[in-house]
């Protein structure tokens, strides 16, 4: 059973919520154990809308599990449950409300650094390209257009900004914050993840542009893949059947959400304005199509 009441926001008595993000909400269970809940907030043009999109958070949780479960041979990963009855006490009181959007993880000590992985130049990749001829230290030949495909992936590794945008960095950088060892083990790590599911996913029908991975180490010392998982929300996924290099592609989860908000008199900037109830039901459709083709389920 799933919560079929959107969720805008959390707060769950009993429980610390040690952080508020831009969809999900996290809370501490135990000195070994994190909440992580995804809501069904969405964000756009970086700021979060008054308007929930139905069943996201269950998408992104579904979705997260599934990449988890399917990658658990390259790397161990943080998630210890999804189901409510088996999480402790605290939670379980919150079952009819929590269930399909939250996931019980082991804690860990989280790397500051966002494994960025790029098989496509889009976004700040194609804005460092423009400007610099290189991304994050990797030169890259000329002459190459908006979303195309790079001939091998690339790890782009990024600071994990508190406040405004992440800003990328090149390996000796990373090896400044986190040590040669582990930038070696984290970039060898993302660069497998990436192509093992861009490969699955491109045999589903759907692109994946770029993904951005986060790793932690747990009280035994392992690292581990934490956070969420080659998610809408922490990737780019194309259709691939649209794919044409050139110019920017259509987001499959948020295209509606952007062009909408582009016919409005909006500058951007919070307070947001909210979505129209077709809006936000053409873009559950569309998570759940995202599902849907990635697993061959519906949720
Ligand atoms: N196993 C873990 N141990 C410790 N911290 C974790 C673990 N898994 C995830 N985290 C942390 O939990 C936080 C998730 O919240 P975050 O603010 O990123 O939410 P979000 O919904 O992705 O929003 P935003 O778009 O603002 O990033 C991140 O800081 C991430 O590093
Ligand atoms: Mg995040």
């Amino acid at each position: 059973m799933t919560g079929t009441v959107p969720v805008l926001e959390t707060s769950l008595s009993g429980l610390k919520l040690i952080r508020r993000g831009k969809v999900r909400d996290v809370y501490a269970v135990t000195d070994e154990h994190l909440l992580i809940v995804a809501t069904d907030r969405i964000s756009a043009f970086d700021c979060v809308l008054p308007t929930p999109i139905a069943r996201k958070g269950e998408v992104l949780t579904a979705l997260s599990r599934f990449w988890f479960e399917r990658l658990g041979h390259i790397i161990g990963h943080h998630l210890v449950t999804t189901e409510t009855e088996q999480m402790p006490e605290a939670i379980k009181g919150y079952g009819a409300f929590l269930s399909g959007r939250s996931m019980l993880v082991r804690r860990t000590e989280v790397f500051p650094v966002e494994c960025v992985v790029r098989g496509y130049l889009a976004g700040s990749g194609w804005k460092d390209y423009l400007r610099e001829g290189e991304v994050c230290g990797h030169r890259l030949p000329k002459g190459l257009r908006e979303s195309e495909q790079l001939r091998e992936p690339i790890f782009t590794p990024a600071t994990k900004a508190e406040e405004g945008h992440d800003e990328n960095i090149d390996e000796s950088r990373m090896s400044a914050l986190v040590g040669l060892d582990v930038t070696e083990t984290l970039r060898a790590t993302s660069l497998r993840l990436y192509k093992e599911a861009s490969e699955y996913a491109r045999s589903r029908g759907i692109i994946i542009a770029d993904t951005k991975f986060e790793f932690g180490r747990d009280s035994t010392g392992s690292i581990l893949l934490i956070d969420e998982a080659l998610t809408p929300d922490s990737s780019r996924f194309w259709p691939a059947d649209k794919y044409e290099p050139g110019h920017a592609q259509p987001s499959f989860d948020k295209q509606f959400v952007r062009d909408y908000l582009e016919t409005l008199d909006w500058d951007k900037k919070p307070p947001a304005p909210p979505l129209p109830t077709e809006i936000a039901e053409a873009t559950t459709a569309r998570y759940l199509e995202a599902y849907r083709l990635l697993t061959g389920k519906e949720l």
